[in-house]
């Protein structure tokens, strides 16, 4: 099969299982509509990604979820609606602006008792958390700037209990980080290798397919 061909497929397959697994809804779409014309990069979870972040929080029995990198709020839509009722989250976001749309979609879908949103720099903001002696999360997803990734690691791991869920996004780049020739895939690649190394750490890294091979690398905290 030629590239084209299995592009196709890639698509056909990923609506296949969205079609049964991932149904979208006025509250989904209007998030993803108003951050499009608020000019947000268009780079969210798939659906079916989304369906499985939410698997894994109800799998994990997660009450305290933390985010890093919020964009216009499409994936922790899907966290806070897979929190039971006394649940909660919180999501780090740096751009004002991605901040303010994400607001405003969480109102929307009535989650905004839930969902707790921190502006500013990621690295300052775990610092913060970490500083204030927070309770552990159960599930943290981290999906901001690639290059801090390995950083966003080692707070990770200063935020969480045994038994808690990391999860790291877009940790295969369409395969980059098999021959990383660029700071972000080099970063992606360092954050795989220790997520498989430290003891800490049992985890996976999932191929995840749409019109392009991506990744959710899976840890649970030992
Ligand atoms: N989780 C979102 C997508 C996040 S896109 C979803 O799936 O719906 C990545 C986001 O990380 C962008 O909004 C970007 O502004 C933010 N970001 C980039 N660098 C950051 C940093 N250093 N600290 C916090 N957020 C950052
Ligand atoms: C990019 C970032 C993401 O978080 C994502 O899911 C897809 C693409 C990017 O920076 O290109
Ligand atoms: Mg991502």
């Amino acid at each position: 099969m030629n590239t084209d061909d299995t592009r196709e497929l890639l698509r056909e397959i990923d609506a296949y299982v969205e079609d049964l697994f991932s149904p979208s809804d006025e509250v989904l779409e209007a998030a993803l509509r108003d951050s499009r014309r608020a000019g947000l990069p268009e780079i969210n979870v798939s659906p079916n990604e989304g369906r499985l972040l939410q698997l894994l929080v109800e799998m994990a029995g997660a009450r305290r979820v933390l985010e890093i990198g919020t964009l216009g709020g499409y994936s922790a839509i899907h966290f806070a609606r897979a929190l039971p009722d006394e649940g909660a989250m919180i999501s780090l976001e740096i751009d004002e602006h991605h901040a303010g749309v994400a607001r405003n979609n969480i109102e929307r879908a009535g989650l905004s008792e839930k969902v707790e949103i921190r502006v500013g720099d990621a690295n300052e903001l775990l610092a913060d958390l970490i500083e204030d002696d927070e309770d552990p999360f159960d599930v943290i997803f981290i999906d901001a700037d690639k290059e801090s990734y390995p950083g966003y690691l080692d707070a990770s791991l200063r935020l969480v209990r045994p038994g808690s869920v990391i999860l790291g996004d877009n940790t295969i780049r369409g395969g980059t980080v098999l021959d990383p020739q660029d700071a972000t895939a080099r970063a992606t690649r360092e954050f795989n290798e220790r997520i498989a190394r430290d003891p800490r750490l049992s985890g996976i890294v999932l191929p995840l397919i749409r019109e392009r091979i991506d990744g959710l690398t899976i840890a649970r905290v030992l």
